[in-house]
């Protein structure tokens, strides 16, 4: 059956880019894309820049009447209070934020977020509005030990545990040895972890909210091997961190569709 899921290919800016740089990338992104006369109804496109940067996204965006979805990189697991650095799904949605990061192996690594912490903050997200986009993945250790997708099928599970059937998320499987190395996963291997994860999908949320949820890939993806994963029936799309800061190479992604053989 062919997937009615509108691809989505979403820009991790991580730690990078001020707010000043953000309306300077952000307006290059959309002279580019609007150049390429690029249909946002056919692959969607989303920036996710760090929190100092939203309002000034948020404000070009509406002002320019772009098509371009953003979103925070993270949440709080809280609604307000004693929460000292902490920014809440209220807050996020106030700047009609549509999309949310959580779970990011970043997070979970040098922050230490549980499964149950990844949990909490998507309960907040859906609770505002705001679709969450749940990362989960496997380090080269849990590979070696548990297989590709043991710890990825696992990690989803948690994160959508007592979620109403039917919510609507985004699922981005990064292989943490994938990330930032250069070393993309393959195609094949990918869609492996990604059929899985549909599966659980199906579990929690029901047979419609697989069938509707977009699952991407993300880890050292490039223009030059996004095509591939496209092709993949599971995958809806990609994460894309390093090369989501160069406005051509990352316009180049979004326009797979246009590279030979897709
Ligand atoms: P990368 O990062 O594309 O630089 O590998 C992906 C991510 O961390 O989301």
């Amino acid at each position: 059956m062919v997937s009615t899921r509108t691809p989505l290919i979403a820009g991790n800016w991580k730690m990078n880019l001020d707010h000043l740089q953000a309306i300077a990338f952000v307006q290059k992104l959309a002279w580019t894309l609007g150049d390429a006369k690029h249909d946002f109804g056919d692959v969607e496109v989303a920036v996710f820049p760090p929190f100092t940067d939203l309002r000034s996204v948020q404000t070009l965006i509406a002002a320019d009447k772009l098509e371009l979805a953003y979103g925070g990189q993270d949440v709080s697991a809280h609604e307000s209070g004693a929460y000292t650095g902490e920014i809440s799904a209220s807050f996020l949605k106030a700047l009609d934020a549509g999309y949310v990061l959580i779970g990011h192996s970043e997070r979970r690594q040098y922050h230490a977020e549980s499964d149950e912490i990844v949990a909490a903050k998507v309960k907040a997200a859906v609770g505002k509005g705001i679709v969450p986009i749940v990362c989960v993945g496997e380090t080269s250790d849990d590979l070696e030990k548990h297989g590709a997708s043991a710890v990825p099928v696992s990690q989803l599970r948690a994160a959508l545990d007592g979620l109403p059937k039917g919510t609507d998320v985004v699922v981005a499987y990064e292989p943490v040895w994938a990330i930032g190395s250069g070393q993309a996963a393959t195609a094949e291997q990918a869609e492996q972890v990604c059929a899985a994860l549909r599966e659980v999908v199906k579990e929690s949320l029901g047979d419609d909210a697989a069938a509707a949820t977009r699952i991407l890939y993300g880890g050292s993806v490039k223009s030059g091997n996004i095509a591939g994963f496209m092709r993949e029936p599971n995958v809806d799309g990609a994460l894309v961190g390093g090369a989501s800061l160069d406005v051509d190479e990352f316009a180049a992604i979004v326009r797979y569709k246009k590279h030979v053989g897709v």
